[in-house]
């Protein structure tokens, strides 16, 4: 459509008497991933992303810890309790997570943790393919930006997410994997909340922290 016959459609609706557009879609406010520089950019672009799922969610949940840290740990999105305190893993799988990490000499101080989704979806659904799509530009540039030696994914969501693939958590866990977009060794390994769930999987998952913890005293 020309500016001119655009002009004609709006002089005709305002004739109508129409005073409001309304459109079925959202639109998206998308600064590329790669004009970003700093977290602080970071975050102020995913803030300025309207999307349905912020809609019922109260916080964005962005990252915590060490922004120089060697480890990385990715999670799949922020639940209730995170969601009330926008802070990721803050509730029971947390608690998990936080003795995971003593277990092996690491706490919040020395690592740092974000999610796929920086937003709860509602009743905690599973991100659709299109929420993945969409953020994994913005969580590549979160690794970028923090710069760790290892990236832990935890669950499969996180792992088929930063992976792109199909395979599940229980081929993916306890196995190094390499991927172009990411400098960093990549581990996936079981969610806490999944442990919570299995606790008889805890000893899979103690060795895949035991093998973490080996690779980065071998990379420091
Ligand atoms: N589960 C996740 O994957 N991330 C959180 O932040 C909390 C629970």
């Amino acid at each position: 459509m020309t500016k001119k016959q655009l002009d004609q459609v709006i002089e005709w609706f305002i004739d109508a008497g129409v005073t409001d557009l309304i459109s079925d879609s959202r639109p998206t406010y998308k600064k590329s991933a790669k004009d970003i520089t700093t977290l602080a950019q970071l975050k102020e672009s995913i803030l300025k992303i309207d999307i349905p799922l912020k809609d019922c969610a109260i916080n964005m949940v962005f990252g915590v810890g060490n922004e120089r840290a060697e480890i990385l740990l990715l999670g799949e999105a922020p639940g209730a309790e995170e969601d009330k305190q926008g802070i990721p893993f803050v509730g029971q799988s947390g608690q998990l997570l936080d003795k995971m990490l003593a277990a092996i000499e690491l706490d919040r101080t020395k690592v740092y943790i974000t999610n796929i989704l920086p937003w709860r979806p509602p009743g905690n659904r599973t991100p659709t393919n299109q929420e993945i799509e969409m953020f994994r530009p913005y969580v590549l540039k979160h690794i970028s930006l923090i710069n760790p030696k290892v990236v832990v994914c935890l669950g499969g969501t996180a792992a088929k997410a930063l992976l792109k693939t199909s395979q599940g958590i229980v081929q993916l866990r306890g196995k190094w994997i390499n991927i172009e977009e990411v400098s960093a060794k990549i581990i996936p390994t079981f969610h806490p909340a999944y442990l919570l769930r299995a606790p008889s999987q805890k000893r899979e998952a103690w060795q895949d922290f035991l093998n973490i913890k080996e690779a980065i005293s071998a990379l420091i």
